[in-house]
């Protein structure tokens, strides 16, 4: 029996992990398999992929988002694929949306962005965390030291407008997360509800 294969989005500080954790322990009580994961994967293309973002190494955009879409096949192939084709709940923190919004307000074509990741398979469900850049910036200061994109917040209004405008292309659920943690995950497990 096929699993399901859900991914979330969202800016970074959005709330996304807590939310993958909160949704991923609401499934295992019901009884669902379920594996979390997440990109930049920590296979050997998203621990390169995690020095150039740290800022260590200079990387052309476009090579980055390469870097990006093969970390993507090699995460599908190694963990993606296998986990719901034995019928599990796959839960990714960050997917093809991701690169679409970050690479594109990075500069790159959003059609070219596209084209690179079309061998990866579209998941059954796909959530976005909205929160307004402003709102993010001011959690990620309160809790340590910004890193990588994260210092930009110029970038980070535009990832947000590039997510909310792809959104319904992708029919994306747009979560309001600017609000108290359980009830963004309340939305998130009625989307999930009806998946399963
Ligand atoms: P992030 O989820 O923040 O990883 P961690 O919290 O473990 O450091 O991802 C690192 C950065 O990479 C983040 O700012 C978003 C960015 N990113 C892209 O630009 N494109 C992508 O395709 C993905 C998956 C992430």
């Amino acid at each position: 029996m096929r699993g399901k294969f859900i991914s979330v989005e969202g800016l970074d500080g959005c709330g996304k992990s807590t939310q993958v954790r909160l949704l991923a322990r609401w499934l295992r009580r019901m009884g669902h398999e379920v594996v979390v994961t997440e990109e930049p994967t920590d296979g050997l293309i998203g621990r390169i992929i995690r020095m150039v973002v740290a800022g260590g190494f200079k990387v052309p955009v476009a090579a980055e988002a390469l870097l990006f879409a093969a970390d993507r096949l090699h995460h599908v192939e190694r963990v993606i694929a296998p986990a719901v084709s034995s019928g599990k709940v796959v839960i990714s923190d960050r997917y093809i949306a991701s690169s679409l919004a970050y690479q594109s307000a990075r500069g790159l074509p959003l059609r070219w962005v596209m084209k690179i990741n079309e061998m990866a398979p579209e998941p059954d469900l796909m959530i976005l965390i909205d929160v307004p850049a402003e709102v993010t910036a001011g959690r990620i200061n309160r809790s340590r030291r910004p890193d990588g994109f994260e210092r930009d917040l110029e970038l980070q209004k535009k990832v947000r407008q590039v997510y909310l405008n792809i959104a319904r292309r992708y029919k994306m659920k747009v979560i309001d997360g600017n609000r108290p943690v359980d009830e963004v995950q309340e939305d998130i497990r009625r989307w999930v509800k009806r998946l399963l």
